[in-house]
């Protein structure tokens, strides 16, 4: 496996795993770290033996933000050159489902990145926001979007103008996260729910992604027509022959990923 500086790699049945791994900054996403979880999401991507990928930080921190201190003495010429933050594009469109881990803090940087994962499971410390604009800046990673998709237009306007954080529960019924649990279960309950992804039909799941992630880009009617078409489609798939005859045969379907 490739040697990474910022983050750890880790492999457990059809389940890649990335931790974030900058402790002395709460694994605040500077480049080095945007360019590593990028190309080690695309690694599995590209592995067809891995199923999910599993998204985690540390017990106190998920992602604390960008690096503010890397972020601080560039200009808009810098920035605008360069294109700041637009590989995180790269992560939306691995086609592997991901599921996010979240211990701790997600704020900024760090919320923007659980979010561009397919399931977001919430340990009961976890803390959520968008504080961008205490800095005079405001979010840069897909925020102002991503969280207005998920919880609405009234409470991301009041978390990206006054920066306060949302603890889990607030996060869960706002529909933010898919599920809270005790923070000393989190990795296991990650790694059960991305096993039993990575136990489907890889290209299926892929499909079931793609079409979920339709309705974020599309009318209801173009959707619905995208789904259709798609389920159409998987009847040229052996995993729908398998699936389908291993339930009238009242046996456990043995996926072939094809
Ligand atoms: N960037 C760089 N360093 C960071 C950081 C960040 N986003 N967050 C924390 N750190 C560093 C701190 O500077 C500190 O380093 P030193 O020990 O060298 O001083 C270390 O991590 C530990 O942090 P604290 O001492 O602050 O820890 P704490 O427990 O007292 O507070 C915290 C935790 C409330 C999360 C606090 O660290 C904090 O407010 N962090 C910044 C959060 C933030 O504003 N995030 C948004 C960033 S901007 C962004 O993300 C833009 C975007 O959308 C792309």
């Amino acid at each position: 496996m490739t040697e990474y500086q910022t983050i750890l790699t880790d492999q457990k049945n059809r389940v890649g795993i990335i931790t974030l791994n900058r402790p002395e900054a709460l694994n605040a996403l500077n480049l080095q770290v945007m360019r590593e979880v990028i190309e080690a999401a695309q690694a599995f991507d590209r592995d067809p033996e891995i199923g999910c990928i599993v998204i985690t930080g540390s017990a106190k921190a998920f992602a604390a933000g960008a690096d503010i201190k890397e972020m601080q003495p560039n200009t808009y010429m810098d920035v605008y050159l360069q294109d700041w933050f637009s590989a995180w594009d790269r992560l939306a469109e691995v086609r592997t489902p991901t599921v996010a881990a979240v211990s701790g803090y997600a704020l900024g940087g760090g919320c923007e990145l659980a979010m561009i994962c397919d399931v977001l499971l919430a340990g009961d410390n976890a803390k959520f926001g968008q504080p961008e604009i205490k800095l005079g800046v405001i979010p840069g990673i897909g925020g102002s979007q991503r969280l207005t998709r998920a919880v609405g237009k009234a409470k991301a306007m009041e978390l990206c103008l006054t920066g306060r954080m949302m603890d889990a529960e607030e996060a869960e019924r706002a529909g933010l996260v898919s599920r809270i649990v005790p923070a000393a279960d989190l990795l296991d309950e990650a790694m059960s729910v991305a096993d039993t992804i990575a136990g489907m039909s890889l290209p299926i799941a892929m499909m079931a992604k793609e079409a979920v992630n339709r309705a974020f880009e599309t009318t209801l009617a173009e959707g619905v027509r995208f789904e259709r078409r798609v389920f159409h489609a998987i009847f040229a798939t052996a995993d729908q022959k398998e699936g389908m005859a291993a339930f009238v045969e009242k046996r456990k379907p043995s996926f072939q990923h094809r």
